[in-house]
């Protein structure tokens, strides 16, 4: 009798466990979950510069990537920087004087290349993007070239 009862609190608490990860949060289809940020991510290899990059992960219902930890960009930049020439924006940039997310989250992390971030010549709009061929540090770049980028989009 005993055992039965047992069997029945692991199956209780199997059903508990499996019906409560359906409950918890998932990402979409094709995007990866970070659960530390309980936020989903994806890369979209397709080459758009800064501003579209980032309508279009305003349309995903995010945008684009921001970063708050060496945990968090690692865990991303592990799966998303697979040639060591790809170069993708993140939601870094500069308005007015200042560096902001666009998606207006706090600048807590950065991971600048050195001598970076510097202001280019011509004065252009500048953004972040990061370059596994240099550990996944950022550098600015004008926001009219085209690049990759990572959206992001938190779970509610
Ligand atoms: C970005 O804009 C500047 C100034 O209009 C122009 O000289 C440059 O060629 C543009 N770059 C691209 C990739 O369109």
């Amino acid at each position: 009798m005993f055992k039965v009862f047992l069997h029945l609190a692991f199956l209780f608490e199997f059903l508990t466990l499996t019906l409560g990860q359906d409950h918890e949060k998932i990402c979409r289809e094709k995007w990866t979950l970070f659960k530390a940020s309980s936020a989903c991510y994806k890369k979209f290899p397709s080459h758009e510069c800064f501003d579209s990059a980032e309508a279009n992960c305003v349309h995903e219902g995010g945008h684009l990537v921001s970063f708050h930890s060496q945990k968090e960009m690692q865990f991303i930049t592990d799966r998303y920087s697979q040639s060591s020439i790809d170069r993708l924006w993140i939601g870094f940039h500069k308005v007015g004087n200042t560096w902001e997310w666009t998606d207006k989250t706090e600048v807590d992390y950065t991971f600048w290349i050195d001598g970076e971030p510097k202001d280019h010549e011509n004065q252009l709009p500048i953004a972040a993007f990061t370059y596994l061929f240099d550990e996944n540090k950022w550098l600015t770049r004008e926001k009219n070239e085209t690049s990759g980028y990572i959206c992001k989009y938190l779970l509610k």
